[in-house]
């Protein structure tokens, strides 16, 4: 069992933004040059519409500074940067040294790979900085899918978008406590889904798509148990925005409402490790999150990793 679990962290998301690219590929536009269907895509993916452009850095820089306003602090006040990227703009240096630079932060900085899972990775990570004396730290998960895709090729074409979202997390003690987690990889399975230096993104759809439930399943129940709570406790879920189908089969098999989970991806496609954070600021935006609620994020990705949160929100005020 995690530490995590057994002392409860006080902590709180003070601040959140999100950033997507102004340029909108409807699924109707993709058949235009693809073998593919509005009606394929949403029936077996449920995503609708994909944001295209910009880059990784760029959108975290933008995502980063609506995240700072909304926590209405200053850059000098972060003392980390974690960026989580599977889609870096340089091989060297890390994205958030362009990042850290761009919104004058004088702080560590960082990217963490873990795909898709990245961000719940990089939220995690950031928990234990704070426990380790950080006051704040900016967490970032931004993406740029569409420079890795191979447009030609329909089986994942259809799947992937670009975007970022990012928090402001910070210590507390009104209430806001990380209450479990899970962090989880199955190397075995790193040649479903990969792409080498230079390439673009080879997936073994269905194969990904049973792991996923495998792995969805099992890091949400893992972080909920050592959260010491019920899945019935869990008012919001926040899962990887991939595929809807995936996202009921995991519901259904974790016991949460599907009613509970957060579905943004026919707006956004899969943004990666950006998709958890986009949909949580979704969620926040829309006042989908009240004080004292229990929230799960839960992901999974190449890799394959895993990773699941459960975060008890404080007073809303604070
Ligand atoms: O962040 C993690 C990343 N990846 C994922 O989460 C993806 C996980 N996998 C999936 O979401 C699904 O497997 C897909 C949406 C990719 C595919 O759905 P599926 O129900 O698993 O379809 P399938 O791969 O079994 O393909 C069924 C058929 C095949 O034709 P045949 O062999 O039955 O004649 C494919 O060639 O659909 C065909 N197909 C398409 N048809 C129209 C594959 N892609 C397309 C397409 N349009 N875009």
């Amino acid at each position: 069992m995690n530490k995590a679990s057994e002392e409860h962290l006080g902590m709180r998301i003070s601040g959140w933004g999100v950033a997507l690219p102004e340029r909108i590929v409807t699924n109707d536009e993709l058949s235009q040059t693809l073998d593919t269907s509005n009606e394929w895509i949403l029936e077996r993916s449920g995503i609708a519409e994909r944001r295209i452009g910009g880059s990784t850095g760029s959108l975290a820089v933008e995502a980063g500074k609506l995240a700072l306003k909304s926590a209405g602090v200053g850059p000098e006040t972060i003392d980390l940067l974690i960026i989580a990227t599977t889609t870096p703009d340089d091989q060297i240096p890390a994205t958030s040294s362009k990042v850290q630079h761009e919104l004058g932060l004088s702080c560590g900085a960082m990217d963490i790979n873990a795909a898709c899972s990245g961000f719940v990775y990089s939220l995690v990570t950031g928990c234990g900085f704070l426990k380790a004396g950080c006051n704040r730290v900016l967490v970032i998960g931004a993406e740029t899918l569409s420079r890795f895709t191979n447009w030609e090729d329909r089986s994942t074409a259809i799947l992937f978008g670009d975007g970022a979202g990012a928090v402001v997390i910070e210590p507390s003690d009104a209430g806001g406590k990380l209450l479990g987690w899970d962090l989880s990889s199955s190397g075995e399975l790193r040649d479903i889904l990969h792409a080498v230096i230079g390439g673009t993104l080879y997936m073994a759809g269905s194969e990904v798509f049973r792991k996923a439930v495998i792995a969805m399943t099992e890091s949400g129940k893992s972080a909920i148990a050592k959260a010491g709570v019920s899945p019935e406790e869990i008012s919001l879920v926040i899962p990887h925005q991939a595929n809807i189908r995936i996202i009921e089969t995991s519901m259904k098999k974790l016991g949460i409402p599907l009613e509970r989970a957060v579905w943004v991806g026919d707006k956004t496609a899969n943004t990666s490790a950006a998709s958890i954070p986009i949909a949580l600021g979704h969620a926040l935006d829309n006042n989908q999150v009240a004080a004292n609620d229990l929230i799960l994020l839960v992901g999974f990705g190449a890799g394959m990793t895993a990773a699941s949160a459960v975060i008890q929100w404080g007073e809303i005020n604070e």
